[in-house]
């Protein structure tokens, strides 16, 4: 059975004294059910890390380099992610890919490397509006799955995070018939390229907008085994629920 996951992503958000909403949404979980991650800006990682050492909350990075160490100004390779406390990595979310250009060649450069850095891999897809409108959403997702995901994975090891880019920071979110038609489309299309064993192990998050008055019906839609929440990850007050209503749709 696929452990659920409630993941933040933090964003450019957060400096020191951030670390007292990880340390509340880390003292609220103290036997989670379910696994929790948080994944601040690269700034605050080693201090995060510490922060919940001993708690039920990992810490995750928000990018890596595909290369292991190198001439690369300014950007930070898994290991050097793993070395500061990190257990995971998201990879290839819609506002890189926008602001950075990143193709899904680059992102799967870049997951091959946290999986042999050892971390979690946390491969973000989704469509545009637009493409959502031209009825092209499970093309496009199904394509970005095929280019981003390596071969030869572990797949309890590799996470998928379906990220409507119309969805991230607006409050709009798809419906819970479209969020299970991307979701069964992603899992079947992973039974076929990596077979049902490895395939029924990557777990499928939804992200964007989740909030806690509309997490429990999301976390009801098959194939759906956590979420990655922005905004409402930034506090405990809005994460802590989160994670209860993923906790109550483990059973
Ligand atoms: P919001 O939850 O703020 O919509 O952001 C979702 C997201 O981009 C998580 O990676």
């Amino acid at each position: 059975m696929r452990r659920k996951l409630a993941a933040g992503n933090w964003k450019m958000n957060g400096t020191g004294e951030a670390l007292t909403a990880l340390e509340a949404i880390a003292g609220a979980h103290p036997a989670a059910t379910v696994d929790l991650l948080i994944c601040p800006p690269a700034t605050l990682l080693y201090r995060a890390a510490q922060a919940v050492s001993g708690s039920r909350v990992r810490i995750g990075g928000q990018d890596c380099h595909a290369a292991n160490a190198g001439a690369h100004t300014g950007d930070i390779s898994a290991s050097m992610l793993a070395d500061a406390g990190a257990s995971a990595v998201i990879l290839g979310h819609s506002e890189r890919r926008a602001d950075h250009g990143e193709t899904d060649a680059q992102v799967c450069d870049k997951a091959r490397a946290a999986l042999d850095a050892g971390l979690i891999a946390i491969i973000c897809i989704g469509e545009t509006l637009a493409q959502r409108e031209a009825g092209q959403t499970l093309d496009v997702v199904c394509a970005q799955l095929a280019g981003s995901v390596p071969d030869g994975i572990d797949g309890s090891r590799v996470v998928i995070a379906y990220e409507p880019v119309w969805a991230i920071g607006t409050g709009l979110v798809p419906t819970l018939e479209q969020i299970a038609e991307v979701h069964d489309t992603l899992r079947q299309q992973l039974i076929g390229r990596f077979g049902s064993e490895t395939a029924e192990a990557i777990r499928l998050l939804y992200g964007g907008s989740v909030k806690p008055g509309n997490a429990a019906e999301i976390f009801a839609v098959s194939n759906v085994d956590g979420a990655l929440v922005g905004g409402a990850s930034l506090t405990a007050a809005d994460f802590s629920p989160i994670v209860t209503a993923l906790e109550q749709a483990a059973g």
